[in-house]
């Protein structure tokens, strides 16, 4: 087990001496490490057990530091980074040759974000150079959202982790890149669409092409729990003979005929943010469950339901390609 803690000086010097910790975001728990030094982010690529073709986010806590690390920031990225940073917002933005291509995969885009939580932002303030950070997660894992996930999964792997509560928002940032005059979005997020097309306009949709060298993370087995997880869950149920070694993954009512504590409920009151919010949680505990299989219900597709509807259907045993 790693050292839980709220010391942002701890973090610090792990970091300095080229060492990998989890540090708390609004989004998600990242596992982070200095992004200019090929030998932390090694690290993190093994302590993850990531393949190298998927590449990392880095963390800053400013745009002027931004700045040297990236070549352009086209007109709209100002203005996105301006509205939403800090904030569950990543820009693929072109980077300068003091970035390593380990962490960019060999592609000219790094990947750049300014989270929003008080604890990371200290740490980043106090660092001279930004931090690469997946989620602290297995690859192909569900995102952990606390301390507690971060640690029961990566713990005997890193020295600390940087302990600042729950996740407000729950899932990962949302993914924004630029093509010519156009804003494409690589993956749906804890940002929603409509948000960002009310500062930069239309938005382009590019978040499901997995064979997409621009978006290599985006594998079908992201997010994944253990045990099978299954979209269909209404005819699923009609036909249950298997309540008991189910788990249901339910939106914002509880159903009859299952046992409740087998289901969780996204929100009471179909609050998209805190469905968003519990979403990783709740699949966690079901996973803990001792059922067979999970059945979800898809929430609707509006705000960040987008983002929930996305994760859930990568998470799902029966997605077609
Ligand atoms: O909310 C978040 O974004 C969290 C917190 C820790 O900041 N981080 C996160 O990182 O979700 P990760 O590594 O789990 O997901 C990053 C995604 C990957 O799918 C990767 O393929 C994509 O970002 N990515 C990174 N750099 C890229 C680039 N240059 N071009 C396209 N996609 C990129
Ligand atoms: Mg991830």
């Amino acid at each position: 087990m790693a050292i839980t803690g709220n010391q942002v000086s701890i973090a610090k010097e792990f970091l300095l001496k080229g060492e990998v910790v989890a540090v708390p975001t609004e989004t998600v728990y990242g596992l982070a490490g200095n992004a200019l030094d090929e030998k932390a982010v090694l690290l993190i690529f093994e302590i993850k057990n990531r393949p190298s073709f998927d590449p990392l986010i880095v963390h800053t806590d400013s745009l002027e530091k931004v700045k040297t690390f990236v070549s352009d920031l086209p007109e709209k990225a100002q203005r996105l980074a301006e509205h939403f940073w800090p904030g569950p917002l990543t820009l693929l933005l072109q980077k300068k040759s003091i970035v390593p291509d380990l962490v960019t995969s060999g592609l000219d885009t790094v990947a750049v974000r300014i989270p929003d939580h008080p604890l990371i932002l200290e740490l980043l303030r106090s660092l001279e150079f930004p931090l690469a950070a997946p989620s602290a997660n297995p690859f192909g894992y569900i995102s952990p959202t606390t301390a507690a996930h971060v640690n029961a999964q990566l713990g005997a792997k890193i020295p600390y982790i940087l302990d600042g509560g729950e996740c407000e928002i729950g899932i990962e940032s949302t993914i924004v890149g630029f093509e010519n005059e156009d804003v494409v979005i690589y993956r749906l997020g804890g940002l929603a669409i409509d948000e960002i097309e009310r500062v930069v306009g239309k938005v382009k949709m590019m978040p499901h092409s997995t064979s997409d060298p621009k978006a290599p993370g985006m594998l079908k087995s992201h997010y994944a729990p253990r045990k099978p997880l299954f979209l269909n869950y209404k005819e699923a149920f009609v036909e249950s003979t298997q309540a008991e070694s189910t788990g249901y993954l339910l939106f914002d009512n509880f159903i009859g005929g299952v046992p409740k504590e087998n289901q969780r409920v996204l929100s009471r009151t179909g609050d998209m943010r805190e469905a968003a919010h519990n979403l990783f949680a709740y699949l966690r505990e079901l996973d803990a469950l001792p059922v067979e299989r999970i059945l979800a219900e898809r929430p609707p597709m509006k705000g960040l339901g987008l983002a929930i509807n996305d994760r859930l259907q990568r998470a799902s045993f029966s997605e077609e390609e």
